[in-house]
């Protein structure tokens, strides 16, 4: 069946990370300024973008049986949509899959999406399009204004990734690692809160990565930024993720015990806890250096909450070896982690390291780990009971009256009180869960 020709509507489809979040806002506004709308919710979209991830193997999958389904609804409604494949599978395996999926008009990669439009007409023409390029300019420039959002906001700051861990294909489906300049980011975040976002987080595949030149030419780091970006009115809340343990400097450690709009929240992730498995994985570091990183952190930050990544059973891994996971977990206790069990993807030296570890260990170490770390999760959040914070509503709850907002930790927060979302509030914490807490609310606080 031919696709529709010049769209109408669209649905935008993002798996993976918080950076896909982003770009697919970015694409949206794009497709927005060409009077592509969003397709009513419970409507097919006459353009539907599937925002891909290639992170693991599942996940990389899923875009064929998406696409699948996605021709299978268009047969029934009489009306194919016009499909794009973007993000990271479309950047690693473009040309496989123009030709193992002929109902795939556009392969956009992460670095070429501001190109869209032009790729939407080849498709109207009834041609298929392929960009997978990774221009040294910023796409950002040739990108529309940012349009209104909920109340919290990403903003992508750095990306891509020079570090080549033995088992990620990011390095590979983003590019080298490149920062966005200063006063971009500052006018971008500005920006954000007129439209009413008060809480940002900035984002990049290693954030703390990022350095640039401040608006009087001094070389500044993350830490300088996020000084900048706290002068900002109405913005309240600045987070970063992800950060890799090698790019820390002092100033942002620093920017901890000083900024107070920066959150007490640090996402590091350590991925193992034996030095030899984080020297397989090419990490540079040691659990002991991590380990010292933190404590640089608590000095200045005593309630941080810490949060981490892990991978289960990678090439090689032994049973010692991942009980060093379990006790560097015990070590840190963590208020949050995601934990992964290793995926060989295709391309990257891990795949093929002798030693690949059977799928009933990983599953168990993986069940082992979880335990461990939803353990040190519900002991921070029991930990938390009694203490009055702030919490930014991010939406309704499931009963009447009821609203979720966001601690300054990230905990979810429930609370039964008028509020709307947007607010920021200040609560009491009651009772703790293992994923949320109820809390009781004092008072709203005008932003
Ligand atoms: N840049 C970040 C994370 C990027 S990917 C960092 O270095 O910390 C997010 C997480 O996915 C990684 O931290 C890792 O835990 C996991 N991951 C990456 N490749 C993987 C693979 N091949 N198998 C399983 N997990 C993987
Ligand atoms: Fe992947 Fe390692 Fe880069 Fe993180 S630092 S994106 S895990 S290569
Ligand atoms: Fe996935 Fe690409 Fe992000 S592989 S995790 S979407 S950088």
């Amino acid at each position: 069946m031919k696709p529709q020709s010049s769209p109408k509507t669209y649905r935008v489809k993002s798996f993976g990370c918080q950076m896909n979040v982003y770009d697919g806002e970015r694409m949206a506004e794009l497709l927005g300024e060409r009077g592509i709308q969003p397709a009513p919710e419970g409507e097919e979209a006459d353009l539907v973008i599937l925002n891909t991830c290639h992170i693991r193997e599942k996940a990389a999958e899923k875009v064929y049986s998406d696409i699948g389904r996605l021709v299978k609804a268009g047969n029934k409604a009489g009306k194919a949509p016009l499909i794009a494949v973007a993000g990271c599978v479309a950047q690693a395996e473009g040309e496989e899959i123009m030709a193992r999926a002929p109902a795939v008009s556009i392969v956009v990669g992460p670095q070429a999406y501001h190109r869209l439009p032009e790729m939407l007409d080849t498709a109207a023409n009834g041609g298929r399009a392929t960009d997978t390029d990774m221009p040294a300019i910023a796409k950002f420039d040739a990108l529309p204004g940012r349009k209104k959002r909920g109340p919290s906001a990403f903003l992508t700051v750095q990306e891509g990734c020079d570090k080549f861990c033995t088992y990620c294909v990011v390095p590979y489906t983003r590019g080298a690692e490149i920062s966005r300049p200063f006063a971009h980011l500052v006018a971008e975040a500005q920006k954000l809160v007129e439209t009413g976002a008060c809480e940002i987080t900035l984002l990049g595949q290693n954030v703390n990565a990022w350095s640039g030149e401040d608006d009087k030419g001094r070389k500044t780091g993350l830490g300088g930024l996020i000084r900048t970006l706290a002068e900002i009115d109405g913005l309240e809340r600045i987070r970063y993720t992800t950060s890799h343990p090698n790019d820390m400097d002092d100033d942002l450690i620093a920017a901890h015990g000083e900024v107070d709009k920066l959150m007490p929240y640090l996402h590091l992730p350590v991925q193992s806890g034996s030095d030899r498995v984080l020297k397989a994985m090419n990490r540079q570091h040691t659990a002991e250096s991590y380990l010292k990183l933190l404590e640089q952190f608590r000095a200045v930050r005593p309630d941080i909450a810490l949060s981490g990544d892990f991978i289960v059973g990678f090439p090689g891994e032994t049973e010692a070896e991942f009980e060093d996971t379990l006790r560097i977990v015990d070590e840190v206790r963590y208020a949050h982690s995601f934990t992964f069990k290793y995926s060989p993807r295709p391309g990257t030296p891990a795949a093929t390291m002798e030693g690949q570890i059977a799928a009933e260990v990983m599953d168990d170490r993986l069940q082992r780990l979880q335990a461990r770390i939803a353990h040190h999760q519900f002991a921070f959040n029991k930990a938390s009971v009694g203490k009055t914070c702030q919490v930014l509503v991010e939406r309704t709850g499931k009963l009447p009256g009821q609203w979720l907002g966001k601690s300054p930790w990230l905990q979810s927060v429930w609370f039964e009180s008028p509020a709307a979302i947007g607010d920021l509030v200040e609560v009491t914490l009651d009772e703790a869960g293992p994923n949320s807490l109820m809390a009781r609310l004092r008072q709203t606080i005008t932003v």
